[in-house]
Formats: C-alpha cells, structure tokens, sequence
C-alpha cells in the first residue's frame, strides 16, 4: 500500500527558543522577537525546520510569561505585533515554521478575565475560574497541590471564596467547561492562525480539564525521593490531570487547525509517566493531538538499559501509523549536557540519538552546542518555584545563548547585564568558534540534521529493534525500501563491541575519523562513541 506523504512536522526538526535568553536586539539584557529574527540566517544554516517560541505574551511574567495578561498581543519587553509578523514572514521565507505557545490551562490573575470574574460572585465571568466556598471550618475545597508546591487554592477576601490555581496563585486556572471559555480560547487561536503561524505547543496539555466534582487525589503510597516535580509526587494525580474530558476538547481543537490551509499542527506538553495515557492523545482515531511531546528521555536516566527501556516503551504504546516525537531538553528540565544529565561526553551520543530515532525532534536553544547548567543561588534566583521549593528552580537552563566569545556571548552588548548569569565556559562554547570547528558538536548537530535530510530512512522509515547489545550500548534499525541503517550508541565511557554479521559503511558518527569507514563484522565501538551504519 502507497504510504502518505509525510507532514513537514514528521520529517522536520523543531527548535525551541525561549525568547528571553536567545538575542537581545534593544541593548536592555533581555532577548526579544527581533533578536529572533535576526538569528534566523543561523537557523537556516543550521537546518531546522521550524522553531517553538515559548510565551511572548502581555504578562506580568511572575511565572516569565506563562502567566498571560492578553493572549492577542506582543509584551513591549519581547517587541510588538509588527514585530512578530516581520519575524513570521522572514522565518517562512527561509522555509522555516514557526510554532507558538498556546496556554490554555490558566491566564495571569491580571487578566481583564479574572480581573472581571473576581469582581464579584455575580459577574458574568465569575464561572470562567473555579471558585469555591471554605469548608464548614474554612477548609480548602479539596486535597489538590500546586505543581509549583503549596495547596492550589488561594483565599479571595472580597467575595470571600477561593479559586484554583494549579501553579502560582499569579496563574488562576481557566473553567474549560463553561463553552465561552472554550469560545474564546478559541478565537485565540484563530487569531495567531489568522497571522499566519504554523501550529501550537500546548502548554500542560493534560491539566486542562479537570474532575467536574473536584474529588481529592489519593496519596501515593510510594512517592519517589528527590524527583524534580518535588512535592507534586505525594499525590496520584487522578483527578487534577488527565482527565478523559480532554479527548473531545482536543479533537475540536484539531478539526480548528486543519479548518486552515496549510498543515498547521498541535504538539502537546504531555509529562506523563504511563505510556498508555500518553498515547492516549493522538486520539483513538488520531484526531486529536498531532505531536504528543513524550519525555520520556528526559525522565529517564541517560543509562543505556533507561533509554531502552523508553524507546522501546514508546514505540510499543504508540497506535499504528502514529508519530513519535523526542526530546533530550527543554525550559524545564536540566540541561541535558549537565553532568547531572548526560554529561558533556554523552551530549554528541544524545544528539545522534535525537536526530536518528523515528520521531519528531526537538532540539532546545543551546543543546547543539552543549550548553550547561548555569547555577544560580537561590536568594539570587528569578524563578519563583526555586523560591518556593529550592533545587527546582528553572533558571540554570535558561541561561542567555553563547553566539561568540565576547565578554556577554554576542546575547546583549558587554556593557549591559543580561537577565540572568552567562555560563562561566562562554568564551570557549560557542557558536562562532564551534561553526568553525569541524569537530565539535554544533557541527555534528547540522550534519546530521543534513544527514537526516538526504537519507529519508532516517525520519520515514520503519523503527525496528536491533541485538541483544552488551552492557552500557543499545542499537536500533531504520528500514525502508530504499535502505537500512543501523545506529549504534555506546553510553558508557568503556569501548564496546556490538556484534553485527553484515557489513556496510559509516555514514556519519560522533567521532569524524569513523565517518566512510567499512564495517564489517562486529562494530567497535570507543567510549561515549555512536555511528549510523548505512548496511550493505
Ligand atoms: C509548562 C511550562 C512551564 C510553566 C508551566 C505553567 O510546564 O513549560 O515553564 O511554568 O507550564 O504554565
């Protein structure tokens, strides 16, 4: 049977920028829309397919944009409207989409929305939150924690009722129940579709609707020690997320994009551990979400039995004929070249594994040329939730780009002080001394996405396990009728033979002096060393 063409989202790269930290074009230490613009001959160079902006929103930013005040406009801090359409048609003349965030769980408390339904317990917009009465002894509504700690109901004193609020108490949650929420949400979109953007990443996908009865959550029994979502884990999440509600929200919400020309497309924040409910939201039809980011590599140790155990988990939970998608990092999550992650070694590893795995991936500002952690002390820190539960601040990954060895990386002018500290290495990592450098790794990271481009077994075609492989290394296959590559990783820091029987040649790996070598018989591998293997 003919297969259909694929969509540009399943051949392509995505390559998400958080638009504080990426180019400050005005001089004030903060990354902007026309800093944007100006790195997209970059990004052209670099090869990506399309690129992700997280919230450029009007905000108060007290969760740094996440928290939108006008969901239609541009923040003066990141530019204008004019700004963006400019950074719109520049991004598509050089072929390249542009997907923008969409936040529907919650808007800022100084919404005119919430600002109007707190007005009073009559307003009209009264029931576009949740509002409930204190328990006979002024008791919380119910047990539900805020992901960003603490309980997720905030005491209103005018009308004497709480709301909820599943992060700060900045970002009350919108009722997606009452149609005109889901109206105007929807006009939301309409309006980013109307100037032309190619789709949206939907922040906290699941979260969004929630248990119409607002029941507690049971405890967990067994809540793992020192996860990264910190006190969120006392509690299984069975009526504050994933609620099934949600499939016929986000089946709409499809047949909205593809009411467009043009193949717009949703990719969905989906952090969730079960691979079935995951799976759950390309719809039982696949109409709902086109891209359900999973994290699982993110999750995972990077150990060669984890990321098995993920890739396989994954390919397993997937419906037939959907499409996968990857990722090693984002605005979240350490940073994947962090020793407390990979480890600069294991960054090439991950990168080949990225961009060789059947999926959609998503490369995050920096990882291409290996950025890390930034520590930043938590009576310095400018996410709130490092103030609210130190050691989960986000500000180290979100440090400013590295573009050049100037003494503030070429991300504002060296006399300016960006909003938050440089990486200490950004003299030596870098885009400038790194596009020059036939062995680093921003280089790997465009050949393979070169690669990618003229071997379409690598984004097309079929994922089929490859071994047993011995400690610390996993293989996988790629095959369509065209060819059939092998991609080999060894994720440990010893040499590893992979025992293979065929021969065939190096296509590309993350050593240059393997690349066009012939293999044949067992591959060896050095350490931190992975190849793709085009098989004869
Ligand atoms: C998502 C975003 C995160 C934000 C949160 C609340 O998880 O990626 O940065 O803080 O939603 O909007």
């Amino acid at each position: 049977m003919q297969q259909p063409e694929p969509r540009w989202w399943q051949t392509g790269v995505v390559y998400e920028i958080y638009p504080r930290s990426f180019a400050d074009s005005n001089d004030d230490g903060t990354g902007d829309l026309a800093g944007i613009t100006g790195r997209l001959d970059y990004l052209e160079w670099l090869g990506v397919d399309a690129i992700w902006i997280a919230p450029f929103y009007p905000s108060p930013m007290a969760d740094f944009g996440y928290d939108v005040e006008d969901y239609t406009d541009v923040d003066p801090l990141f530019g204008s409207i004019g700004d963006f359409d400019h950074l719109v048609a520049e991004a598509h003349q050089r072929g390249i989409r542009v997907v923008v965030d969409y936040v529907p769980n919650h808007t800022s408390d100084r919404h005119p929305w919430f600002i109007e339904s707190r007005s009073s317990r009559t307003s009209p917009k009264r029931d576009w939150y949740t509002w409930r009465d204190p328990g006979p002894n002024g008791e919380l509504p119910n047990n539900w924690i805020s992901m960003f700690a603490g309980p997720a109901w905030e005491w209103d004193e005018a009308t004497a009722q709480y709301y909820l609020h599943m992060f700060l108490k900045e970002q009350p949650d919108l009722n997606w129940r009452n149609p005109q929420v889901r109206a105007a949400m929807f006009d939301v979109a309409r309006f980013w579709l109307d100037r032309g953007v190619d789709g949206f990443r939907i922040d906290v996908a699941p979260m969004v609707m929630k248990d119409p009865e607002l029941r507690d959550n049971p405890p967990n029994p067994s809540p793992p020690s020192g996860h990264h979502m910190g006190s969120w884990t006392r509690q299984l999440h069975e009526n504050d997320h994933a609620h099934p509600d949600m499939h016929e929200l986000y089946r709409s919400f499809r047949r909205l994009l593809e009411s467009y020309p043009g193949d717009r497309v949703s990719i969905g924040e989906l952090y969730h551990p079960d691979y079935a409910v995951w799976a759950g939201y390309y719809g039982e039809r696949q109409d709902e979400i086109h891209v359900p980011f999973n994290f699982h590599l993110t999750y995972s140790p990077w150990t060669a039995d984890a990321v098995r155990g993920a890739v396989e988990g994954v390919q397993a939970a997937l419906p037939p004929g959907a499409w996968a998608s990857w990722v090693l990092g984002n605005h979240d999550q350490p940073r994947f070249a962090s020793a407390s992650r990979a480890g600069r070694d294991q960054a090439r590893v991950g990168m080949l594994a990225l961009l060789t795995l059947r999926g959609t991936p998503t490369i995050y500002y920096g990882d291409e040329i290996g950025m890390v952690d930034v520590p930043v002390a938590t009576a310095d820190a400018r996410d709130p939730l490092e103030h609210r539960e130190p050691g989960r601040g986000r500000d180290p990954e979100r440090s400013p780009m590295q573009w050049d060895s100037s003494p503030n990386a070429g991300f504002c002018p060296p006399d300016v002080e960006p909003w938050l500290p440089l990486a200490a290495d950004a003299p030596s990592v870098n885009v400038a001394g790194q596009a020059e450098d036939p062995d680093s790794l921003l280089t790997l990271t465009r050949r393979l996405i070169q690669v990618r481009r003229e071997h379409p077994v690598l984004h097309r075609g079929d994922f089929e396990p490859f071994g047993p492989t011995p400690d610390g290394s996993y293989a996988f296959r790629r095959r369509s009728p065209a060819g059939r590559l092998v991609v080999a990783l060894n994720l440990s820091d010893t040499p590893v033979t992979i025992p293979s029987e065929g021969a065939g040649q190096v296509l590309i790996g993350t050593h240059r002096d393997r690349d066009g070598s012939l293999v044949d018989g067992p591959l060896q591998l050095r350490a931190n060393e992975a190849v793709v293997v085009e098989e004869r």
